[in-house]
């Protein structure tokens, strides 16, 4: 399905359109198998497809959500009337053609048309026209609009997929030795010490954070870095790999092109990004962070600065679980460095962290998000802001919010815990944003 350069031995090259043949996918991740030429080797499992499946075809992306099929056609690359199949979320089993469209009353749009099924075996999507699978009537629609938006032409450009492990053997063996890793560049440095662009083995982009020396025990660093690689999620960033034999420890994950979000929303002096792209991004982080409500994992230090952006508009939650690890002199609210502004009162006041103080500091995300990356309570010391909340106080609804989004804030700061919003409710919520809380919502020009 897509190009991929091995980068161990044990691994096999491949281009896409290679066949190959399977010969064992006892490993989740990665399967054996035997290319034409009689090379063997493990590969990706989701760099390749059984042949003659749907999933084997460059328009079908699988169970993707109604959000990521509009972010993926609304590329740059994707051309209008580039297309994909996707199978609906909210009914397993069903299928829906989503194609890039442009109109008068919508501009730049996806329109979705729900791919019905026959009795024996067929599809259609107006009872006119039936056909005995999706190609056939792919093919068809390429040649006739009929009733669709508009004509079909190129599927939607597929981004190669993230790969779960460094390679094959990093796998289990997730300690690796630190003369595979190249640092190049530094990309920034947070409290607790450096960040690096660099490469694995000269072939793996990777971020490489190192942390300061002293600022843990390497024992507990591991049992909770062993935690951290057990969480998979597409709206998380992946960790890869670790160096604890010595000092400073390196933390190895994945590399996220545009930093983060802090410096990107600062960035946009002119505005460029909207207020529905601001609601697609609060959407995706409460996906990552309703995968963690589900694991029961705290996070402890979600803020716009621990956001990672991507390539197209993606943005993945990071530093999930490091917070408690670091927990050295100084990231304790008492300390200097202690995100009080982000964080509970019953948190930063009694330790009461909990899923419940996540989806408080979430509330400050969202008014980082639509405020553009200010510093939340403009002009508030720390001190202040803790009597402050303590007694009550929230912030007022900053310029230009809808409000939609500052009653999902103020629910996020609820006094009680329990009362304030799951992360799974928020995802919907704003998954949904433009579908049930303001269908009519129109950007100015
Ligand atoms: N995986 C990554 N990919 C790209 N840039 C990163 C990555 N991790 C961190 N960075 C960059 O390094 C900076 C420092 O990160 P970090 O040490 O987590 O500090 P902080 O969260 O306090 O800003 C970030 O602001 C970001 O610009
Ligand atoms: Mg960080």
């Amino acid at each position: 399905m897509y190009d991929y350069q091995a980068r161990t031995e044990s691994e096999t090259s491949f281009s896409k359109g290679d066949q190959m043949e399977l010969l064992d996918d006892s490993h989740a991740d990665w399967w054996l198998v035997r290319m034409r030429d009689g090379r063997e080797g493990y590969v990706p499992y989701n760099f390749v497809a059984r042949m003659d499946t749907m999933e084997s075809q460059d328009w079908f992306f699988g169970k993707i959500t109604r959000k990521d099929a509009e972010r993926l056609l609304k590329f740059p690359e994707s051309p209008l009337g580039s297309f994909l199949i996707r199978e609906s979320e909210t009914e397993p089993g069903t299928y829906v053609l989503c194609v890039h469209d442009k109109d008068a009353s919508r501009g730049d749009c996806v329109k979705h048309y729900k791919i019905r099924r026959l009795d024996n075996g067929g599809c259609y999507i107006t009872s006119k026209t039936a056909f005995t699978n999706h190609t056939e009537l792919i093919r068809h629609y390429q040649v006739k609009e009929e009733g669709l938006c508009r004509k079909l032409t190129i599927p939607c450009p597929k981004p190669k997929p993230v790969m779960q492990d460094l390679s094959v053997e990093t796998k289990d063996l997730w300690e690796i030795p630190r003369e595979t890793l190249q640092l190049q560049t530094l990309l920034g440095s947070g409290q607790f010490g450096e960040v690096y662009k660099g490469t694995w083995k000269g072939t793996t982009d990777v971020a490489i954070k190192t942390l300061k020396q002293g600022s843990m025990s390497v024992a507990h660093f591991l049992q909770e870095a062993q935690i951290m690689k057990m969480l998979r999620h597409d709206k998380l960033v992946r960790l890869y790999a670790v160096c604890t034999k010595e000092e400073p420890i390196f933390i190895v994950t994945e590399l996220m092109a545009n930093g983060s979000l802090l410096d990107y929303l600062r960035n946009d002096k002119f505005k460029q990004i909207t207020i529905p792209h601001l609601i697609d991004m609060a959407s995706q982080i409460a996906s990552g962070m309703a995968y963690l409500e589900s694991k029961n994992f705290i996070h402890r230090d979600l803020a716009a600065r621990n956001i990672l952006v991507g390539e197209n508009n993606i943005v993945k939650v990071a530093d999930f679980g490091l917070a408690r690890i670091l927990d050295n002199e100084e990231y304790n609210p008492k300390g200097a460095r202690f995100p009080i502004k982000w964080t509970a009162p019953e948190a930063a006041l009694r330790q009461k962290f909990s899923v419940k103080s996540d989806v408080w500091s979430f509330g400050i995300l969202l008014y980082e998000l639509m405020t553009r990356g200010r510093i939340p309570y403009p002009g508030m010391d720390n001190k202040t802001v803790l009597e402050q909340v303590e007694r009550g106080f929230r912030m007022d609804k900053p310029t230009n919010t809808p409000d939609g989004v500052y009653t999902k804030m103020l629910e996020c700061w609820h006094e009680k815990p329990d009362l304030r919003p799951t992360f799974e409710h928020l995802f919907i919520y704003f998954d949904d944003y433009f579908i049930s809380v303001e269908p009519n919502y129109r950007e100015a020009d």
